[in-house]
């Protein structure tokens, strides 16, 4: 803030939802990922008080107003969707940022429990809001970290920084390559629509959870298999080869996972850059899907008959996309075939008794922002 510039008493932040093109579970190994931030946001307005408190309401809970104590925040045992918001508001304070009081009405149209970071764009929308709010001086970098650590310490769910670095640095038209080893990122053109491509998002409405055990568990064996191979994280496995010498096959598999889907990535990056038609990434996506499925272990019948329906629709590639065990599948299909993939997915998913799946066309889109 310049001199004589007054603060911003009020505004709305908007943070989106991001579906994940390329490059799961390789955030918490150190690896890459390449996102894209969705045109659903969830929205946060905002304004400052004095008075020393926090007060939450959310559109889709409409019955429920949290106010507490922001000094009190550490011994809340407030619970459900208001714990994302205070515990943005709780991180800044035990950083040594001063929130000396506010009001957040949040707004969410990123779907819930789709392995589409809902949460992700909850934290964000509010760090970003309480940024500008109180002229804090944070970078976005850690932005991201405080939403990172809200979601680990606060909600206590284990994740890495993927869904957060979405939210805030992702920009309309690209991919995020995400190094998380490095701490760099970058921006890869992402035009699908110049080459009569659509990236079709099947939600399989089958609700999952981060903050249960398959989360966690997975990330305990990727260290466990780091430290059988004698390395800090599994990005320093340069060679496949060396992962054989696991002696456990499970932390072999999982291990196997995160060296090929690293590779993955860069490939799908490679692609991306060189220009050429990035129908070229679509065997690589299923390749991707293949090792979640077999190696990392985290799909599930939904998810594996959707990206068997879009491929048996022509679809040039297809995974399931996010932390898994239920959540969202891609498909990269041309735009012509985009609604009857949809269609024989949901056939499918009729045939099997299954819940009726969600679609749409996902267009790469901003970051956090202030949006009024
Ligand atoms: C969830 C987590 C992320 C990441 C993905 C899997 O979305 O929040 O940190 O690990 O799963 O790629």
């Amino acid at each position: 803030m310049s001199a004589g510039e007054s603060p911003v008493r009020h505004g709305t932040w908007a943070a989106p939802g991001r579906v994940n093109i390329i490059g799961e579970h390789t955030d918490y190994n150190a690896g890459y990922a390449l996102p894209i931030a969705l045109p659903q946001t969830v929205t946060c307005a905002a304004r400052a008080t004095t008075d020393g408190l926090v007060q939450v309401t959310s559109r889709q809970h409409p019955d429920t107003t949290v106010r507490e104590s922001i000094a009190g925040l550490a011994e809340s045992r407030t619970a459900g969707w208001a714990r994302y918001p205070l515990g943005v508001v709780h991180e800044y304070v035990r950083r040594g940022y001063e929130i000396p009081g506010a009001v957040l009405e949040l707004d969410g149209a990123v779907p819930v429990g789709a392995g589409l970071s809902s949460s992700a764009a909850v934290e964000c929308s509010v760090a970003i809001a309480l940024r500008d709010l109180f002229a804090l001086p944070v970078t976005d970098a850690e932005l991201v970290d405080i939403g990172r650590a809200a979601e680990n310490s606060y909600v206590g769910a284990a994740t890495g920084t993927l869904d957060q670095s979405a939210a805030v640095l992702c920009t309309a038209g690209h991919a995020l390559f995400l190094d998380f080893g490095k701490g760099e990122h970058a921006q890869v053109p992402f035009d699908l629509t110049a080459t009569g491509l659509e990236l079709l998002v099947v939600d399989t409405n089958t609700p999952h959870q981060l903050s249960d055990g398959g989360y966690a568990g997975r990330r305990g064996e990727c260290e466990r298999a780091a430290a059988a191979l004698g390395v800090g994280t599994l990005r320093e496995v340069a060679d496949p080869a060396d992962i054989e010498g696991l002696t456990d096959p499970v932390l072999r598999r999982r291990a196997r996972h995160i060296v090929t889907e690293n590779a993955r990535v860069l490939a799908v990056v490679d692609a991306l850059r060189g220009g050429g038609d990035p129908r070229a990434i679509g065997p690589i996506l299923t390749a991707g899907h293949a090792s979640l499925r077999d190696d990392f272990e985290i799909s599930t019948p939904q998810l594996d008959a959707a990206v068997e329906a879009a491929l048996a629709a022509g679809a040039h590639g297809s995974r399931m996309v996010g932390g898994g065990f239920g959540g969202s599948v891609i498909a990269l299909t041309d735009a012509d075939r985009t609604r009857p993939t949809a269609e024989l997915i949901a056939t499918r998913f009729d045939a099997a008794g299954f819940a009726a799946p969600r679609t749409f066309v996902a267009v790469p889109s901003a970051g956090a922002r202030r949006v009024s």
